[in-house]
C-alpha cells in the first residue's frame, strides 16, 4: 500500500454516529493494515472468517505483548482476574469441556423453551411504556430485558433483578480502555456484590438442584471437568457482561434502524414473517459488537503481512458485515435479504454461546413493540444520542412515543 493510503481514525468526525463511511474507505483502500495504535485491522469478510477459523490466532487478549500497557491503572479493576477464568479468553485444550458445559447449560431445547418466559419478560415492561405513552427505548426497555433474561435463567427472584442491572453496567463501565476511578470503584463495588449475591445461591443449587441454568453450570460435567466455585461464579458474573451490553445494544439499535428506514418498519409491520430473518439483517447493518480481538501466537503470515507473535489483530466485525463481496448493496437495510453468514455473534471456536437467545429476545421485543406501538416513532425534538465506545456500538438513550 502506498504511504497515501487511508488508515483506521475513530477520530474522524462523525466517527461514533455512524463508522461507516470510514471502514467502506478502508476496506476499499487499504483492508489489511498496521494501525498508529500498534493494532492490525481486518475488514473484509472472507479475512474476518480466515482470522476466526485460523489457530494460531488466539482469543486470549492476556497474551497480546502490548497487554501490560492497555488500561494503565486497571491492573487491579475487577476484570483483570477473572478474565483468567472467562470462557471467551481461554484456548484449547482448557476451553473444550468448560465449553461443553455452557453449551449444555444453554441448550438449544431449553432456550426455545423460553418463548413465553420472554414474552411475559416483555410484556411487563410495555405494560409500563404504554401506559405513559412512550419510554427511553434503551434504559426503560432495550437495556433491561437481557438481563431479566438472564435473571430468570438463573432462577434469581424478581424482587432482585434492578439490582443486577446496575451491578452488570457498572462492571461492564471497566471494560472501557480509559477509565476514571470512580469508574473502577463502582465497579469493583458491583462485582463485590455480585458475587456476595451468588455464593449462597450456588451452593444452594449443588445441595438442592433445580431446573435453571445455574443448576446445570453447577452440576454439568464434562471429560471428567465441573466449573470449581470459583470458575462457576465467574462464569455467572460473565454471562451478564457477555449478554447484557450486547443484547441491550443490538435490539436499541436494531430499533434506532428501524425508525430510520420507515419503508422497512412498515414492510414488517406489513408481515411478520419477515422477523427471523429481519432480525439477522438489523444486526448484519448496525450491530454492537463491532470488533473482536485476536492475538498472533506465531510469527506468521496472514492475509499478506507479516504477523509476529504476541501482535494483537482486530477484526473489524461492523466492517465485514457491509462488505460488499459477501452482501450486494451492503449499506442498505433490507429486511428481505438473506444476511446468513453475518457476523455479530463471532464465528469458530467462540461463537456466541447465547445466539439463540440473542435472536430469541430481539425477536420477541419487536414483535411486541409493533403489537403494542401503532404509531411508533421517535419523541418530538428527540437527539439520538451514541455511547462514545468504538469497539462496542451503542445508544445512550432514545425517546420514542407510542
Ligand atoms: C444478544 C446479543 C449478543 C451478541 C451480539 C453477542 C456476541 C458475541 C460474540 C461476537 C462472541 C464471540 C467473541 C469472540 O470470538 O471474540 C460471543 C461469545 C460469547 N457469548 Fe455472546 N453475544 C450476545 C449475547 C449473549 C448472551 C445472551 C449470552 C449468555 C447469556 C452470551 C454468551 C457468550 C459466551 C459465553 C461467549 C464465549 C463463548 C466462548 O468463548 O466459547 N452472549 N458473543
Amino acid at each position: 500500500m502506498t504511504s497515501t493510503a487511508p488508515v483506521y481514525d475513530p477520530r474522524t468526525p462523525g466517527f461514533v454516529a455512524d463508522p461507516y463511511p470510514h471502514y467502506a474507505q478502508l476496506r476499499a483502500e487499504n483492508p489489511v493494515h498496521r494501525t498508529r495504535f500498534g493494532f492490525v485491522l481486518l475488514t473484509r469478510h472472507s479475512d474476518l472468517r480466515a482470522a476466526y477459523d485460523s489457530p494460531t490466532l488466539s482469543r486470549n487478549t492476556r497474551l497480546w505483548d502490548g497487554f501490560s500497557g492497555w488500561r494503565r491503572g486497571s491492573e487491579d479493576g475487577p476484570l483483570e482476574r477473572m478474565m483468567q477464568s472467562w470462557l471467551v479468553m481461554i484456548d484449547p485444550p482448557r476451553h473444550t469441556p468448560l465449553r461443553a458445559i455452557h453449551e449444555a447449560a444453554f441448550s438449544r431445547d431449553r432456550i426455545a423453551a423460553m418463548q413465553a418466559d420472554v414474552e411475559k419478560i416483555v410484556g411487563d415492561l410495555l405494560d409500563d411504556a404504554t401506559a405513559a405513552g412512550g419510554m427511553d427505548a434503551v434504559a426503560d426497555f432495550a437495556d433491561r430485558i437481557p438481563v431479566y433474561v438472564i435473571n430468570h435463567m438463573l432462577g434469581i427472584p424478581r424482587q432482585d433483578w434492578d439490582r443486577f442491572v446496575g451491578w452488570s453496567r457498572a462492571i461492564a463501565q471497566t471494560s472501557e480502555a480509559f477509565l476514571t476511578r470512580a469508574v473502577l470503584a463502582e465497579g469493583k463495588q458491583a462485582l463485590q456484590a455480585m458475587h456476595d449475591y451468588f455464593q449462597p445461591l450456588v451452593q444452594d443449587r449443588r445441595r438442592y438442584p433445580g431446573q435453571d441454568v445455574l443448576t446445570a453450570l453447577a452440576t454439568e460435567e464434562s471429560d471428567g471437568v465441573r466449573l470449581t466455585e470459583d470458575l462457576l461464579l465467574d462464569s455467572l458474573i460473565f454471562l451478564y457482561q457477555a449478554g447484557h451490553p450486547t443484547g441491550g445494544q443490538l435490539l436499541a439499535l436494531a430499533l434506532h434502524s428501524l425508525l430510520r428506514h420507515p419503508d422497512q418498519l412498515q414492510l414488517l409491520r406489513a408481515d411478520r414473517s419477515l422477523l427471523p430473518g429481519a432480525v439477522e439483517e438489523l444486526q448484519r447493518f448496525d450491530g454492537p459488537v463491532q470488533m473482536n480481538d485476536r492475538v498472533a501466537v506465531t510469527d506468521q503470515e496472514f492475509a499478506g503481512l507479516e504477523l509476529r507473535a504476541g501482535e494483537l489483530v482486530r477484526l473489524c466485525i461492523a466492517a465485514a458485515n457491509r462488505d460488499p463481496q459477501r452482501y450486494p448493496d451492503p449499506d442498505t437495510l433490507d429486511l428481505g435479504r438473506d444476511a446468513d453468514g453475518q457476523l455479530g455473534y463471532g464465528r469458530g471456536l467462540h461463537y456466541c454461546i447465547g445466539e439463540q437467545l440473542g435472536r430469541l429476545q430481539t425477536r420477541v421485543a419487536i414483535d411486541a413493540l409493533l403489537e403494542r406501538a401503532p404509531g411508533l416513532r421517535l419523541a418530538d425534538g428527540e437527539e439520538v444520542t451514541f455511547l462514545p465506545s468504538v469497539s462496542n456500538r451503542g445508544l445512550a438513550r432514545m425517546a420514542v412515543r407510542f
